[in-house]
Order: structure tokens, then C-alpha cells, then sequence
């Protein structure tokens, strides 16, 4: 049931700066099998199932371990800056509450029936983020963030739809999934949450630690904890035709340019005086109208609103600069015996045109294809690092992201 809007929390203090950064386990690429897609390859599971079919996956990532314990995810849940929800089914009765949660403010794990839900875990964890990592064969700019709910026997969310893919990957503990294609998408109304009026389920299964199953938008859903467990759920990020168009219009506007007219202001040198001032004059209804069949974008406009919007960090993320940052050259000696990566909240896409930098963008600094490597590795060796430290294009632009937290020394080993 995972809110997957826009509306995401995000850290303004690192929860938890595990250090050093988490093993990278790359994508598998599109076209080798993985346990991952159950030995299906990213194109192939892309082609047959993606935003087409449910898949059931055992053991996707054999002994898979959740990336945060009980009581540090219980941390995680009393911080203010995250976005935590606690819903309970306590004597039939939906309920839910938004954290931050202290733990004396949650139910006993020997309760039963309660789910506590983090969304965006990868913003505060170095191994959410590494396990979010893995769904990289699908783009960058789809991939939205890493849930975990944990939730005591009998505990969940209800029968219910999303309107994004998702993956929920089992990480600890058992948990019986039903699914079901119905059209009658009906809510039960006067709930806190969405819970179906009617479910209808079709398949049943138990997921064990490794197990991983495959939704796409709209497919009817009820997971029920089997014991205490832990359930990571991948998400994808799919903003509506109405949201792109505000924020497409908002981004054209801002940047003025040729795109908008902005210097030109309403005229009506032919208003006649009237005897109803309230009403809304055709002549300027029709002049606005000619204002705005006039404005004019492209392709470069679009790709350029994307980027930008799509890098922007979430509402409350804030970056951790370094407190005493080391200076370009210290900087340079540094990162070419160890090489840098990007910090975990960093979002780094590109095109053929532009780079965009968390919501930034900028101008290729010294070649491309360094960029567009760090951004698909998130990660650069420090071998590479010493080959591009010649340009000090590179480096100077390197060390500025390093001094806003957008890079840090050392790369994922
Ligand atoms: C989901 O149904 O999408 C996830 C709910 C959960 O992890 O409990
Ligand atoms: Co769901």
C-alpha cells in the first residue's frame, strides 16, 4: 500500500552514515539470467512481465539479509524528518498513524496484528540503497525508493491496489500473499486507508527470507505476516499527465526564455466602460488565449523540464557537507588513491545534451562519457579519477559536489 506519490519523505540529518559505503551489487545487465528476475534476463522479464503480469520469484536474493535490524528500523521510525505510518487491526478495526514514533509509542511486538511502515529507507541507509540498486536495470528516472514495513503475526496493510509497479522482496520472516485481477477496484469507505470492499484473490503464496513478488499498477493485494517479518518493497515512481503539465508549464515559465513571452504584458487600449464590472471580459479571455497558443518548446525544453524535475532530491532531503572539507588539492591527492562515489541521496541522469544534478543542470565539464559512467556506476575508481585529474575542469566541478555533499571521497568497495 505504499504512498508512491511525490509526496516522499526524506532526511534533513543522516540517520545512519554506515561507513564504508556498502558493497555494490551492480544490475545484472539486460541481457545475462539472474535469480534476481528468476533466471529470467532484464529484457526478457522487461518484455514479458513489466507493467504487464505479476511474477513470483523464489528466492531472488538467496540469504538475503534486511538491511536494517528490528530496533535500528524502530530508530529509524522515531526520527522527524522520515516518513513513518503505523496501521493497526486491532479487534477488526482499521486504523493508522503517522510517526515519528517512539518506541514506547509503539504497539508490543508480541501484539499482533500491526504493521509500521519507513518509506524512502535508501535515503538514510547505505544498504537500502545498495539493495534499490540491484532494480537499476530499470532507468534511473522510474525508480523512486526502498519501503520497509515490519510487521508482527497477523499484521498488514488489508486487501488493496497500487498505481505503481512494485517489488516486494521478503527480508525476514514469512509472509502469505494473495493477489487477484479484479476490475471492482471499490474502497471501503470511511477508512484511514485503502482497503478493498471486495477482495477476490486468485493465487496464494508464502514468501520466505529471498522470496520476491512482482506487481504491476492496479493488481488487487493482501500480504498477511506469518510471525514477526520484515518486507522490503521496491518502488517505481510514475507522476501523472496533470502533475508533468504543472510542472512542465511552471519550468518553462521560470526559465522564460523564448518558450514564454515574458516581457509581454496585457494590453486593452479598445476596453469599452461597462455597467457590469463583475463580468469577465471575451476580449481577454481571448487575448490570454492568444498568449498561450504562442508558447513554443521543444524537444531540448522537454528533455531539460525531465531532467531537472526528475533529479530534484525530495521535499526534505538535506546533503551532510563535510564539516572540515578538504581543500581541491588535498581533495585531488585523496580521490586518486581511493576514488569517489556518490552520496546515497545523490541523484545523478543525463542525455545526450545535458547533466542534471540533483534538480541542477549543468554543462559536460571535460567529455562525457566520465559523467555518464558515475552516474550509471554511481561510483568512480580511482584509477579513472587519476586519468581525469589532468582536467581541471573535472576536478574543480568534482570537488564543488564533494564540498555540498553530493559526492564523498571513496568508492564503493
Ligand atoms: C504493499 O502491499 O505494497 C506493501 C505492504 C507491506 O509491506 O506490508
Ligand atoms: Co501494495
Amino acid at each position: 500500500m505504499p504512498k508512491r506519490p511525490t509526496d516522499h519523505p526524506a532526511d534533513t540529518a543522516s540517520a545512519r552514515n554506515s561507513s564504508p559505503a556498502s558493497k555494490p551489487v551492480l544490475p545484472p545487465s539486460p541481457d545475462t539470467p539472474t535469480p534476481l528476475l528468476g533466471n529470467l534476463t532484464p529484457s526478457q522479464f522487461m518484455r514479458r512481465y513489466w507493467q504487464k503480469k505479476p511474477l513470483l520469484i523464489r528466492q531472488a536474493i538467496p540469504k538475503v539479509e534486511a538491511p536494517l535490524s528490528r530496533d535500528e528500523f524502530f530508530d529509524l521510525a522515531d526520527k522527524d524528518e522520515v516518513e513513518a505510518r503505523l496501521i493497526t487491526h486491532f479487534r477488526n478495526k482499521w486504523q493508522l498513524e503517522h510517526g515519528p514514533f517512539a518506541a514506547d509509542e509503539l504497539p508490543s511486538v508480541t501484539q499482533r496484528a500491526w504493521t509500521l511502515l519507513v518509506q524512502g529507507v535508501d535515503l538514510y541507509d547505505d544498504r537500502a540503497r545498495a539493495l534499490l540498486d540491484r532494480f537499476r536495470f530499470v532507468p534511473d528516472a522510474r525508480l523512486d525508493d526502498l519501503m520497509i514495513s515490519y510487521a508482527t503475526d497477523g499484521g498488514g496493510v488489508g486487501p488493496h491496489f497500487d498505481s505503481y509497479d512494485v517489488f516486494l522482496l521478503q527480508v525476514k520472516g514469512k509472509r502469505r500473499w494473495r493477489i487477484g485481477a479484479q476490475k471492482d477496484l471499490t474502497l471501503q469507505p470511511g477508512l484511514p486507508l485503502k482497503v478493498l470492499q471486495h477482495f477476490e484473490a486468485e493465487e496464494e503464496w508464502l514468501l520466505e527470507p529471498g522470496d520476491m513478488l512482482y506487481l504491476p499498477p492496479h493488481i488487487a493485494h493482501d500480504g498477511v505476516a506469518e510471525g514477526e517479518c520484515m518486507t522490503c518493497s521496491i518502488g517505481f515512481r510514475a507522476p501523472s499527465a496533470s502533475e508533468l503539465t504543472a510542472q512542465f508549464l511552471y519550468h518553462l515559465a521560470e526559465r522564460g526564455e523564448s518558450a514564454v513571452q515574458p516581457n509581454v504584458l496585457y494590453r486593452d487600449p479598445q476596453q469599452p466602460a461597462v455597467d457590469r464590472p463583475a463580468e469577465l471580459p471575451a476580449a481577454l479571455i481571448e487575448r490570454v488565449g492568444a498568449i498561450l497558443a504562442d508558447v513554443k518548446w521543444n524537444e531540448q525544453d522537454i528533455a531539460s523540464f525531465l531532467g531537472s524535475y526528475l533529479s530534484e532530491p525530495k521535499p526534505s532531503v538535506v546533503f551532510d557537507p563535510p564539516q572540515r572539507p578538504l581543500n581541491e588539492a588535498r581533495f585531488i591527492s585523496q580521490a586518486s588513491k581511493s576514488g569517489v562515489r556518490l552520496d546515497r541521496k545523490t541523484s545523478l541522469l543525463y542525455n545526450r545534451r545535458f547533466f542534471f544534478v540533483n534538480g541542477e543542470e549543468t554543462v559536460f565539464a571535460g567529455g562525457k562519457k566520465w559523467l555518464f559512467d558515475l552516474a550509471d556506476r554511481r561510483s568512480m575508481s580511482a584509477k579513472r579519477f587519476v586519468t581525469l585529474s589532468y582536467d581541471s575542469s573535472v576536478t574543480a566541478l568534482l570537488h564543488e559536489w564533494y564540498r555540498a555533499g553530493w559526492i564523498q571521497v571513496g568508492e564503493l568497495v
